[in-house]
């Protein structure tokens, strides 16, 4: 008689300390990982002057959906790099440049010159062409 609602007592005052606690990590996460644009930590938004509706043509066109996922470009859903969502707001490329115009085109002109040996091959992108990819990936926010 005396242990039981003592023992009822005692899983509701859990339950309540488990539901804070869960309030409290899921408030730390939304702050940490939402964030409104003028609290955010995210570089800003990279602008580019290529052409981005052929860049997506050209990333179809030189397979690099083989490889990577690119939001909007069809049958682009490999997985052997990484997923190039969001990239006009990634901080780096490939971990090693910070991510400019200039330094991206740089990457996929020529990925084995800035990363050796990395699985990233150089496919022969021209000037021209890798300055319109970059246009592409930059429209991913
Ligand atoms: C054979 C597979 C392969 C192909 C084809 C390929 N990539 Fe990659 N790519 C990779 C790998 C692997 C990495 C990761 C390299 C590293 O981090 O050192 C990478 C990295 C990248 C990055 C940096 C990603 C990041 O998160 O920092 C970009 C941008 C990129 N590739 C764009 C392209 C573009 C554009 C093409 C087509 C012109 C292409 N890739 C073709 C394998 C590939």
């Amino acid at each position: 008689m005396t242990t039981r609602p003592s023992r009822v007592g005692s899983r509701t005052w859990r339950n309540t300390v488990l539901l804070a606690v869960a309030l409290v990590t899921a408030s730390t996460v939304a702050v940490s990982c939402g964030g409104s644009p003028e609290t955010s930590a995210a570089p800003p938004q990279q602008m580019s002057t290529g052409d981005p509706q052929r860049g997506a043509e050209l990333i179809t066109k030189y397979g690099c959906g083989t490889c990577h996922e690119v939001p909007g470009v069809k049958d682009a859903d490999g997985l052997v790099g990484p997923p190039l969502d969001h990239f006009a707001n990634r901080g780096y490329i490939a971990g090693v440049l910070p991510n400019s115009q200039d330094n991206l085109e740089k990457w996929i002109e020529n990925p084995q010159s800035v990363v050796p040996g990395n699985a990233m091959p150089d496919l022969g992108v021209g000037r021209h062409d890798a300055e319109d990819i970059t246009a592409y990936l930059y429209t991913l926010r």
